[in-house]
């Protein structure tokens, strides 16, 4: 699907993107495809003020199909523009997708990286060691909206000779004057890694290690991240094949982050302890950047691949997925926390103060709000009923998030807390995320009300709260017309 092909197709799909606008289950403060079908989140960056966020994407088919980026900017995290598509399946070495990849900005340009997909089809192949090239692709830009000439910076002959077919996700970062590229890899003997290569020029890569635990984590990982905060150093994984745990790794994937720590001699990392980011459903292949507050910023794709529960509701409206809210990530005490992006804020309307005591229920015509509860004294149980079947509750220190019919399959995630002190839940027309204790966990979801005319209230409360209550706006979208 090069341009030329998407620019001749783009005006048969006009009924899908009318179909998939008109719909309902459309996110009101999330990114969503036009129409079709969004996973990861790529090339985050902000270059002159302007925030950029290319993401996966298949414009003409709401379900698995060949890649391209689409492309949505913005200044304010409140207005946002459809641009076009930024790149094209168009070479030898990414003819089967432009997959996923990262933004790295130098000398007044973005340089991009991503992995070119091949999938051979002269003979039947495993397509794990065989039948499938991903090649590393640089690709620079001056203004973030067209891309220039490609060039093939890594290809498997570059690779560690015990890699299978599947490296893949380019993340690069700078550190010491040096400029770093990780990949995520499956090796032969079906362990996940990540493999870190170092630059002087961008071009010229030379493999530095082989970053994994001593103990088996998963046979891949993909979409690697690395960035230091508060002189922590992080990084970010998504490990498939792990097994389920009481309270962790109850999703298929996961998407999490070790501790890491480098040795300042040889430039290499060692691995502590591996956390997930996020206890819901939804929620992988997460990308930050660094803007120019120097704030660091996650996206990530509010999805879950080959999970045993669906999105059918709005696949059979044209459109499939979307990426979470943007959150700032900050480190206190040692621990990543994850904080909704303070622009936010924005789309507060009609502001309710009250405490849980005085609270018996609050109606909302569209679910769209937040909601914020800052406990006054220690509570041991908690109830919170949302929209039709949602229910997040505490219990001798678990907290569950619990769906019912609205989850399409999604039944019940847990997690464990020292205590509950503080949580805010985001509605959205068909997602929900919490953030809780100040951002030390959080938990995402879809979710697919028939009514968005609901009730909130709360029961089995043992203690006192303060609660406030906004009403959510949603973005500003600037949609592209149709030529
Ligand atoms: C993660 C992922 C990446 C890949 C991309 C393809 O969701 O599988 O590893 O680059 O999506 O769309």
């Amino acid at each position: 699907m090069d341009r030329e092909w998407y620019d001749r197709n783009y005006p048969k799909y006009e009924d899908m993107r009318m179909q998939a606008k008109k719909d309902g289950n459309r996110l009101r403060y999330h990114l969503m495809p036009p129409a079709g079908w969004m996973n990861d989140p790529n090339g985050l960056c902000q270059f002159q003020g302007v925030y950029h966020i290319y993401f996966q994407y298949t414009p003409f088919l709401a379900g698995w199909g060949t890649k391209i980026w689409g492309h949505y900017t913005t200044r304010d995290w409140v207005h946002f523009r459809e641009e076009e598509p930024f790149l094209f399946p168009d070479c030898v070495w990414d003819r089967d997708g432009v997959y996923s990849g990262c933004a790295f900005e130098k000398d007044g340009e973005i340089h991009y990286f991503y992995t070119g997909n091949v999938k051979l089809s002269d003979r039947q192949y495993d397509y794990i060691r065989e039948g499938r090239e991903q090649n590393t692709i640089h690709v620079k830009s001056s203004d973030g909206m067209t891309a220039q000439a490609k060039q093939l910076v890594l290809s498997h002959a570059d690779y560690p000779k015990d890699m299978t077919k599947h490296v893949r996700d380019p993340k690069v970062f700078a550190k010491h004057g040096n400029c770093y590229l990780l990949l995520g890899a499956r090796d032969k003997e079906d362990r996940g890694c990540a493999l870190l290569f170092c630059s002087k020029d961008l071009e010229h890569w030379s493999y530095v290690q082989r970053i994994a635990p001593q103990e088996y984590f998963g046979y891949m990982w993909e979409c690697p991240d690395l960035f230091t905060l508060n002189g922590k150093t992080f990084l970010l994984a998504c490990p498939q094949g792990l097994p389920k745990k009481e309270h962790c790794c109850q999703n298929v994937y996961q998407c999490g982050c070790f501790t890491a720590k480098q040795d300042p001699q040889k430039g290499t990392y060692t691995l502590g302890e591996f956390k997930e980011l996020d206890k819901g459903f939804d929620f992988y292949a997460a990308q930050t950047f660094e803007d120019e507050y120097g704030r660091r910023i996650l996206l990530a794709w509010m999805g879950m691949p080959d999970a045993e529960y669906d999105n059918d509701v709005t696949a059979r409206e044209g459109w499939i997925h979307a990426l979470t809210m943007p959150r700032v990530l900050t480190v206190t005490d040692g621990k990543l926390l994850q904080n909704p992006l303070k622009e936010m804020e924005q789309l507060r309307r009609n502001k309710r103060h009250t405490t849980l005591r005085a609270f018996v229920c609050q109606e909302t015509k569209d679910c769209c709000f937040e909601l914020h509860l800052e406990f006054l004294e220690q509570a041991r149980a908690m109830t919170l009923w949302l929209r039709e079947d949602v229910m997040l509750g505490y219990q001798d220190g678990v907290l569950a998030l619990c769906l019912g019919k609205s989850g399409c399959g999604r039944g019940k995630r847990t997690v464990r807390l020292k205590e509950l002190r503080s949580f805010t839940v985001f509605s959205d027309t068909s997602s929900v995320e919490v953030f809780i204790n100040g951002g030390e966990e959080t938990m995402t979801t879809r979710v697919y009300s028939e009514s968005l005319e609901q009730k909130v209230w709360f029961s089995d409360t043992d203690a006192d709260a303060q609660v406030q209550w906004y009403d959510l706006d949603g973005y500003k979208m600037q949609w592209k017309l149709c030529k």
